[in-house]
């Protein structure tokens, strides 16, 4: 693992992982492949170092520039994030996800396969690592035990459909080919460069200017939240001592209700605010800043159609195999991912565009009527 193409370098996930990687090892060059979508700003990558980190806006599903740019910087890895990654937009128009989702990871497998199983390059090291959610396995029962790698797949909602063709595909690949490939099954990220259309970092830009705080149904829905860190910490892991076609589930240990989640942010903005005059004058639509509660704007909304119950993930494989666990606790991390959405607005007013203040407004107004 020496050159990497990291698809969707400029979304969430994406960014912190090429920070990430770029960070602890030197050897290390990243070439990032992100066709910036409403989702990704390349913002998120500022301050690389540009001798071993190079952008190429562009498609995943573009063959043509996928095999040029494996070939032309002789690239070794492919960590493939680039997706349509948002619940609640796959169920208002499910169509680009089967594009990106299923068709970009086709073409990327396929690009893969023609260069690195041709007959002069066999015998030299590569790795596919494919990056998929633990949504593949569908809505579990409040006493059910935890997903593991041997759950049988059950998506419900078009987003967790598109990504478990994705993860049939690229196993296939292995198995039919012999593509030197690896999956991660993760459950939900929180952290720094999040797109504000989830759940953390939505309650959290809403918070600061004072708009409500829309908990879908009861809010009993119950997530296993990973700080984002530990997820790139995870697939590092996977990727120098991963076995070729294996899967690992990453996980946090770590389940929560909507509800509760949402309670404890707005308690610590609440905090925040009382202890740091200066954020009164920042953010003076926030409750928090004209001496009222946030936990006083949530909003119950309608629930999201199809809405999985709950998710959990047994990490135990990941553990075993490849000593790998969470290091953050999630009072810590979510702490610092508050701090990081107050001290960086740079990095997240950008993305509040035309479009993303429509949609919200829209994904609003259909919920509380
Ligand atoms: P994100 O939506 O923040 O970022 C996706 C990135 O992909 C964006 O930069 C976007 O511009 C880019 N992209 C979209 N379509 C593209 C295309 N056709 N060609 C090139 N680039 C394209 O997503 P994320 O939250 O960072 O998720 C990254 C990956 O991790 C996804 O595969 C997702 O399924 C998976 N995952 C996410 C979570 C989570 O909680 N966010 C959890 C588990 C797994
Ligand atoms: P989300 O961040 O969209 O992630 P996912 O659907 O992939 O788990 O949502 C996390 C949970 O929060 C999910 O149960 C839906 C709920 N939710 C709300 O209650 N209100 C919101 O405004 C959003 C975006 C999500």
């Amino acid at each position: 693992m020496r050159k990497l193409l990291v698809t969707g370098g400029a979304g969430f996930i994406g960014a912190n992982f090429v920070r990430h990687l770029l960070h602890s090892d030197p050897q290390i060059s990243v070439v990032t492949l992100d066709r910036l979508t409403y989702a990704g700003t390349q913002t998120s990558l500022h301050g690389l170092p540009p001798q071993r980190h190079h952008f190429v806006h562009g498609d995943i599903c573009d063959a043509e520039l996928v095999s040029k740019l494996l070939h032309d910087h002789a690239l070794d890895t492919i960590v493939h994030f680039a997706a349509e990654s948002h619940v609640d937009r796959s169920i208002a128009a499910p169509g680009e996800f089967v594009r990106t989702n299923v068709v970009g990871t086709y073409t990327l497998l396929e690009a893969a396969r023609t260069a690195w199983l041709a007959p002069a390059r066999r015998g030299e090291s590569a790795r596919f690592h494919h990056v998929s959610t633990d949504e593949v396995y569908g809505s579990l029962a409040p006493d059910a035990p935890p997903f593991s790698e041997a759950t049988a797949y059950d998506p419900r909602s078009p987003y967790s459909a598109s990504k478990a063709a994705s993860d049939h595909l690229a196993s296939a690949y292995h198995h039919t080919y012999g593509l030197p490939l690896t999956i991660s099954n993760c459950s939900n990220n929180y952290g720094p460069y999040q797109f504000p259309e989830k759940l953390i970092p939505l309650l959290i830009v809403n918070a600061l200017h004072g708009r409500e705080l829309p908990i879908y149904g009861d809010g009993g829905q119950i997530r296993d939240w990973l700080y984002v860190e530990d997820h790139c910490r995870g697939i590092e892991r996977v990727l120098r001592d991963g076995r070729p076609g294996q899967t690992y589930n990453i996980g946090g240990g770590n389940q929560w209700r909507n509800l509760d989640l949402c309670r404890r942010l707005c308690r610590m903005i609440d905090e925040t605010f009382a202890a740091d005059a200066r954020l009164r004058e920042r953010f003076p639509a926030a409750a928090a800043a004209q001496g009222g509660r946030t936990c006083d704007t949530i909003r119950f909304v309608a629930d999201r159609p199809g809405h999985d119950r709950r998710y959990a993930i047994d990490a135990a494989k990941i553990r075993r195999e490849l000593d790998f666990g969470p290091a953050a606790d999630f009072d810590s991390g979510i702490r610092k991912t508050l701090e990081w959405y107050l001290d960086n607005d740079w990095g997240w007013r950008p993305l509040l565009s035309a479009d993303y203040r429509r949609w919200l407004a829209q994904n609003y107004t259909a919920r509380v009527k």
